[in-house]
C-alpha cells in the first residue's frame, strides 16, 4: 500500500464550469483517486476554489455583490456541482481561507529571508477613467509574442505566455473600455526567479516519464527569449492576501495583496489544513513535509495545459526557494483543450455546455464515461452531440447496460433472483477467464500511468468480451438441453457484473454503486485474480434486477439539446 496526494489544479471562482474545464483537472484527478482507492492505497485528494484576483472581482462587480459574499456563495455552488459530478475530494478548501492566508504570508517572509523577493520601482498602466491601477484581466490588448487580440494582462490564453500588463499592445481597460492610460511609477515585490532557474531546471530533467506536454512547455519558457523571468507577486487589488513578511507588516504595500497566482498553488498546502482544520484528518504534516513523512508519498497534480508554466516553474520556485522541505509533485498530468462543436468553450462568452446545465439533462455517469473516453490528452479534442449520442449509446447502454439486464432478467426468468448452482465452467468459460485477466493487467496498466483514453478502451473492451461471451454461449439456447449448463453460465456472467461494478467504478461510480446493490454484495474488492474473482458470488446468493442501467439518447433528445447549446448562455 503506497499514500498517493493527489491535487486537480484549482477552479476559478468566477463562476460555473465547464465541461472543457471539468475534463482537463478535476475529472481525471477523480478517476485516478478513485483507481487508487479501489486498489487500496492511501489516498489525500485535494481541490478548492480560486477565489482571489480580477477574475474574482470582475464577476462579484458583475454580479453586484460584495466580493467576499460573492465568494462564498459561489463556493457552495461549485461544491454542490464537484458533489453532483461525483468528484470525490476528500476536502473541497477555499484558497480565501486564514490557511491560506497564514502560508503565502509565511511563504513571502522567507522567500525575502533568502534573498529572493525585491522591491522595484516601475511604472504601471494607470486608467484615469477608472481612477486605478489596471492589474491583469482589468486590462487586455494584443498579445506581443502571438499577436492575439485579446491577450489579458497575466497571460495570454492564445499561446499561454505568461505576461505582465505593460507588455500588451494597444491596450485598454476591461472595466470601462478606456484607453486613456498612463505609466504610473508604484512599486511592487518580485520573485527571483532568475536565481533559481538552474535549480528549477535541474529539478526537471529528474523527472521520468512525465508527459512531452508537460516538459515541452517548461523548457520552453525556461529558454525561450532570456530564459526565466522574475515574476510580479504583488497587485493593486483589495481582495486577496494582503502582503505581508510573515506576521509582520511590509513597509510601503500596506494597500497591495499578493498576485493571485502566487497563493493559489500555496492552497495545495493550505487546503490539507482546512482538511485536517475541518476535522477530517488528523495531520498534514506527513502529505506535504518530507521531514514529516511526506517523502514516501506519491504526488501527482492535474491540470489544463495553460496551467504548466505556473505548476513547473512558479510554484517549484516558491517551494524550492523557500530553502523549507516541502513536497514537490512527482508527475504532473497536463490535458490539451476539449472543444465544442466546431469552436472552442467560454466562460466569458457563455459558449458550450456548463457543468450545471449538463446535470439538469443527463446524470454525472453518462457525462463522465465520455468526457474520459475522449479526453484531451495527446491532442485538443472535440465534443459534438453526435459524438455524445454514438458512444454512449454504445459504449453504456448496448454493451455494459445491455449485459446487465440480459443476465439478470433471464435469471429471474428462468432460475430465480439468486446465483444459480451446478454445471461447471468449460474450454468457453476458461477462454474468457483468460482473456480478462490479460485485459485487466492492460487496464492496470493504462490507469497506473494515467493513461486516460486508454483506460476507458481497455475497460469497454473488457465489458465487450462479457458480452461476446454470452452471445456465442448462448445460455437461453442451452437451457433448453442442458439447464445444469445454463446455470454455470449464468453464474460467471452474473459475477462479471459484480467484477465490472467494481472496474468501473472510477469512471461511473453511480452506475457501480446501482450493480453493487443489485447484486447485493459490499464485495468491492479488486478482482486481482479473474478466476477467484468469478467466484465472489456464490451459488445461492440472492440478487434484484436492476433498473435499466442507461437510457439511449434519442435523436430527438440530441437534436433539442444541440440547438438549446447553440448559442451562448444568458
Ligand atoms: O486556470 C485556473 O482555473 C486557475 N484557477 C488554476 C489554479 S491552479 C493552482 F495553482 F492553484
Ligand atoms: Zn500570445
Amino acid at each position: 500500500m503506497a499514500r498517493h496526494l493527489i491535487t486537480s489544479a484549482i477552479p476559478y471562482i468566477n463562476g460555473i464550469k465547464h465541461l472543457g474545464n471539468l475534463v482537463g483537472s478535476q475529472l481525471p484527478a477523480d478517476l485516478y483517486a478513485r483507481y487508487l482507492r479501489g486498489r487500496g492505497h492511501e489516498v489525500l485528494f485535494l481541490c478548492a476554489t480560486d477565489e482571489h484576483g480580477t477574475p474574482a472581482e470582475l464577476a462579484a462587480a458583475k454580479a453586484g455583490k460584495p466580493v467576499d459574499e460573492y465568494c462564498a456563495e459561489m463556493w457552495q455552488v461549485q461544491a454542490d456541482l464537484a458533489h453532483g459530478f461525483g468528484l470525490s475530494f476528500d476536502h473541497y478548501g477555499r484558497s480565501s481561507s486564514p490557511q491560506n492566508h497564514k502560508l503565502t504570508q509565511h511563504f513571502a517572509g522567507v522567500l525575502a529571508d533568502n534573498g529572493l523577493i525585491e522591491e522595484r520601482a516601475e511604472t504601471q498602466m494607470y486608467s484615469h477613467e477608472d481612477g486605478r491601477f489596471l492589474p491583469d484581466r482589468y486590462i487586455e490588448g494584443t498579445c506581443p509574442n502571438c499577436g492575439f487580440e485579446s491577450a489579458r494582462g497575466d497571460q495570454c490564453d492564445n499561446c499561454t505566455k505568461q505576461l505582465d500588463p505593460v507588455d500588451l499592445i494597444n491596450p485598454h481597460s476591461t472595466i470601462s473600455g478606456s484607453t486613456d492610460l498612463e505609466m504610473r511609477e508604484t512599486k511592487h515585490l518580485y520573485l527571483l526567479q532568475s536565481k533559481l532557474k538552474d535549480e528549477i531546471e535541474a529539478w526537471i530533467d529528474q523527472q521520468e516519464g512525465w508527459p512531452v506536454l508537460t516538459t515541452s512547455i517548461a523548457k520552453k519558457w525556461l529558454h525561450d527569449g532570456d530564459g526565466l523571468q522574475d515574476r510580479g507577486i504583488t497587485r493593486d487589488l483589495s481582495w486577496g492576501v494582503p502582503v505581508k513578511r510573515g506576521d509582520e507588516d511590509w513597509p510601503g504595500m500596506e494597500s497591495k495583496v499578493f498576485y493571485v497566482w502566487f497563493d493559489a498553488p500555496i492552497e495545495y498546502i493550505a487546503c490539507a489544513q482546512e482538511w485536517v482544520d475541518a476535522g477530517k484528518g488528523d495531520d498534514w504534516a506527513r502529505w506535504w513535509r518530507t521531514d514529516e513523512g511526506a517523502d514516501d508519498v506519491r504526488y501527482t497534480q492535474f491540470m489544463g495545459k495553460d496551467n504548466v508554466p505556473f505548476h513547473t516553474l512558479s510554484f517549484p520556485a516558491t517551494l524550492i526557494g523557500s530553502g523549507e522541505p516541502w513536497k514537490r509533485v512527482d508527475y504532473l498530468k497536463s490535458f490539451n483543450y476539449l472543444n465544442y462543436d466546431g469552436g472552442q468553450f467560454s466562460t466569458s462568452r457563455g459558449r458550450g455546455v456548463f457543468m450545471d446545465q449538463a446535470l439538469e439533462i443527463l446524470p454525472a455517469d453518462y457525462w463522465r464515461w465520455w468526457l474520459l473516453s475522449r479526453a484531451p490528452e495527446t491532442s485538443d479534442s472535440e465534443f459534438t452531440w453526435q459524438q455524445f449520442q454514438t458512444d454512449v449509446n454504445k459504449d453504456l447502454a448496448d454493451v455494459l447496460g445491455n449485459f446487465v439486464s440480459r443476465v439478470t432478467k433471464f435469471c429471474r426468468s428462468k432460475f430465480s433472483e439468486a446465483v444459480p448452482a451446478g454445471g461447471t465452467f468449460g474450454p468457453a468459460e476458461e477462454a474468457l477467464i483468460e482473456e480478462l485477466q490479460t485485459r485487466l493487467a492492460a487496464y492496470e496498466k493504462a490507469m497506473d500511468a494515467i493513461e486516460v483514453r486508454k483506460s476507458a478502451t481497455e475497460l469497454r473492451a473488457m465489458w465487450a468480451a462479457g458480452n461476446e461471451y454470452l452471445q456465442a454461449a448462448a445460455p437461453w439456447k442451452v437451457f433448453k438441453e442442458d439447464p445444469e449448463q445454463a446455470a454455470a453460465q449464468i453464474r460467471l456472467a452474473l459475477n462479471l457484473i459484480r467484477i465490472y461494478a467494481v472496474l468501473s467504478a472510477p469512471f461511473i461510480p453511480n452506475a457501480s454503486a446501482k450493480l453493487l446493490s443489485a447484486m447485493n454484495t459490499l464485495d468491492t474488492g479488486w478482482p486481482s485474480d479473474i478466476r477467484d474473482a468469478v467466484t465472489a458470488l456464490p451459488e445461492g446468493h440472492v440478487f434484484t434486477v436492476p433498473d435499466n442501467l442507461f437510457d439511449k439518447i434519442t435523436d430527438e433528445q440530441r437534436d433539442t439539446w444541440a440547438e438549446r447549446f447553440a448559442g451562448t448562455r444568458d
